[in-house]
């Protein structure tokens, strides 16, 4: 029978480092911000993909997923884009804090909102990536077919049609998807994120 005093409390905390140098990584969130059909979910997923088979522990939230769930009460009117990237930016932190890289995938068109999740993270953990391609050629990519609806009226507060988008001033990278292919964006981002020390192998 096991005894109580053979057991020792330890009385460290394990920090969020700790959790994630066990698994060759920094915690991360990699924000990816763009139009939508910029091509965010399917670099999201293929950066995901990336990093498993390289044994990296991720988690990925997208917004198309999210808004069926956790932020399904949620509509896009300002207000409602506010709140859904602030409840997102808290579960990115909680997943940081398990030592997860997170990716994202929101359109998150207002500086204020991104800068408001920067501002939960420790510094150097939140990596803002601008998946940028004209307007011109996410309208001619139109896989949902919802710019054709905004432009014949039938969605109201489109972004990027009659509602804004604003381009990131400082992110810790563009990636232009309409002059790189998938597997180029993702040696991008991957060295990138060796460059900034989020992943150590
Ligand atoms: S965000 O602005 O709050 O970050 P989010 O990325 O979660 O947006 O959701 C955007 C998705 O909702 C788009 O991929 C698109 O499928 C859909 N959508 C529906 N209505 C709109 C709209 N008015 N503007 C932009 N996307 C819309």
């Amino acid at each position: 029978m096991a005894q109580k005093d053979t057991f020792t409390w330890h009385n460290t905390e394990l920090t969020p480092e700790e959790r994630a140098a066990a698994k060759g990584q920094r915690p991360a969130v990699i924000w990816l911000t763009g139009l939508s059909a910029s091509g965010k979910s399917t670099l999201a997923n293929a950066l995901e993909h990336t990093l498993h088979e390289h044994g990296h522990h991720t988690f990925l939230l997208d917004g198309d997923n999210v808004r069926h769930g956790l932020n399904k009460d949620l509509d896009l009117s300002p207000e409602g884009r506010r709140e859904n990237i602030r409840r997102v930016g808290e579960v990115a932190k909680l997943f940081a804090e398990a030592g997860l890289i997170v990716v994202t995938a929101f359109i998150s068109p207002y500086r204020s909102d991104r800068r408001m999740v920067r501002s939960l993270l420790a510094p150097g953990q939140f990596q803002e990536v601008h998946v940028d391609a004209p307007l011109e050629v996410c309208e001619a990519r139109d896989p949902k077919g919802l710019y054709a609806r905004a432009r014949a009226g039938e969605i109201k507060g489109f972004t990027g049609i009659d509602a804004p988008y604003e381009v990131p001033e400082h992110p810790e990278l563009v990636i232009d998807t309409s002059r790189n292919d998938v597997e180029a964006c993702i040696k991008i981002l991957i060295e990138h994120l060796k460059e900034k020390g989020i992943l150590l192998r």
